[in-house]
């Protein structure tokens, strides 16, 4: 038992069953999650060095919407949607790239100014006058913190992201992310489960001992998790300096430089900040990523992250970060297997629900945060498709 565990009083009607497996592959409360779970929270859509120059974009496509990132003219980061006012084309087609000072929608040439603004229609005596503004591309929700910059599609429960990110300032400002600068392009990955599988493997440490050697080999017994509490939970170790039963981490240890760029506790952490529903940012010494899943159908999750690095960054540094690279690569392939192992057993009527350890509070309060949401899934059984929608609401409005 770690100093965390025993901090942390378990209540005697503690339920260890975690969700119902049918919320696993319920494409019904799967709409209730893209709008009530994903659409209306922060989401992280990229660094500010992700479109470091005026003009760079980048694309992301989730829960059915399309958002587009881009720098204007002045050095302004903003969002929108990425569909145009004419007929809802697509007004960039690719992930990433760079406009000299206009958006040209492929589609029949409108043309947008990078804030947003309708510059013209093409053939505009065709059309009546139309308002700069009104005719402008939607606007998201955004924020800039710490370097990150967060998107919401639509409004929500949850305050700033200053605010909601406010038990973190302290401990990642000591990492100067704002400064850090992209260590290669962001990426994607498609996973053949629920995202919710993927969070709830990752929500907790107590797989780490006997899936993931060479984290257990790094961490030794230093790693602990904290529970989500108001949508942030956070995981902590430091790496043993004298580790090394694997290439990865006898390399990593040996060739890591004494951060001393960090005070001293946290000169060998590796930490994962957790934001509820969906996304980690998670630093080492040499590097901080964040990473994120997003559903594309019940049975099928887009896993999407970027990875960034201190601008004057060192050999030393360049080196351990490719080999923290390394270790976590070898993590992510096991955590894939293990949430298809998972996932894999709730179609079948054999599976009876989780037992979780009193170490997977992790699991169980997101699953809380969850079912505050959607208390639609605090029932055993499945409503029929048809009135999930409804019941929810029903369960939503008798909440005391
Ligand atoms: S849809 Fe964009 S110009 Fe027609
Ligand atoms: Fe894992």
């Amino acid at each position: 038992m770690n100093e965390m565990t025993r901090n942390i009083s378990v209540p005697n009607d503690w339920d260890r069953r975690g969700l119902p497996g049918w919320c696993y592959h319920s494409d019904a409360l799967l709409e209730l999650e893209k709008q009530h779970v994903f659409r209306e929270h922060w989401q992280i859509a990229c660094h500010l060095s992700d479109v470091p120059e005026p003009g760079n974009y980048i694309t992301m496509d989730v829960v059915g919407e399309r958002a587009l990132i881009l720098r204007d003219q002045g050095g302004i980061v903003r969002g929108f949607h990425n569909i145009c006012r004419h007929r809802g084309s697509r007004v960039v087609a690719d992930d990433k790239g760079t406009c000299r000072n206009a958006l040209v929608c492929p589609f029949h040439g409108w043309v947008y100014n990078l804030d947003g603004t309708l510059r013209g229609a093409a053939r505009p005596r065709s059309f009546p006058p139309l308002d700069k503004q009104e005719f402008g591309l939607m606007p998201l929700d955004l924020e800039v913190w710490m370097g990150f910059v967060f998107i919401r599609f639509a409004p929500g429960p949850q305050p700033s992201v200053a605010d909601l990110m406010q038990p973190f300032a302290t401990e990642l400002g000591e990492y100067r992310t704002e400064e850090m600068v992209a260590a290669g392009n962001l990426w994607t990955q498609v996973s053949p489960v629920n995202w919710k599988s993927v969070r709830d493997v990752d929500n907790e440490g107590y797989h780490v001992a006997m899936a993931h050697p060479a984290l257990q080999d790094l961490y030794g017994s230093t790693y602990y998790d904290e529970p989500f509490v108001n949508g942030l939970c956070r995981s902590f170790a430091t790496y043993n300096p004298h580790a090394g039963r694997r290439w990865s981490v006898r390399n990593y240890v040996a060739i890591a430089p004494e951060a001393t760029h960090l005070p001293e506790h946290l000169r060998r952490a590796w930490i994962y900040y957790g934001i509820f529903a969906n996304a980690v940012i998670a630093v080492t010494p040499e590097a901080v990523q964040f990473y994120q899943e997003f559903p594309l159908s019940t049975g099928k999750t887009l896993l999407r992250g970027g990875i960034y690095r201190y601008h004057d960054e060192t050999r030393e540094q360049r080196a351990a970060r490719y080999l923290a690279h390394r270790i976590d690569r070898d993590t992510q392939a096991e955590d894939v297997q293990l949430t298809v192992w998972s996932n894999e057993s709730m179609t079948s009527k054999a599976f009876s629900g989780f037992y979780l350890s009193d170490l997977e509070y992790g699991v169980r309060t997101h699953h809380d945060h969850l079912r505050a949401i959607l208390p639609v899934m605090n029932l055993p059984k499945a409503p029929d498709e048809r009135d999930m929608a409804e019941v929810n609401s029903q369960l939503r409005s008798a909440k005391p």
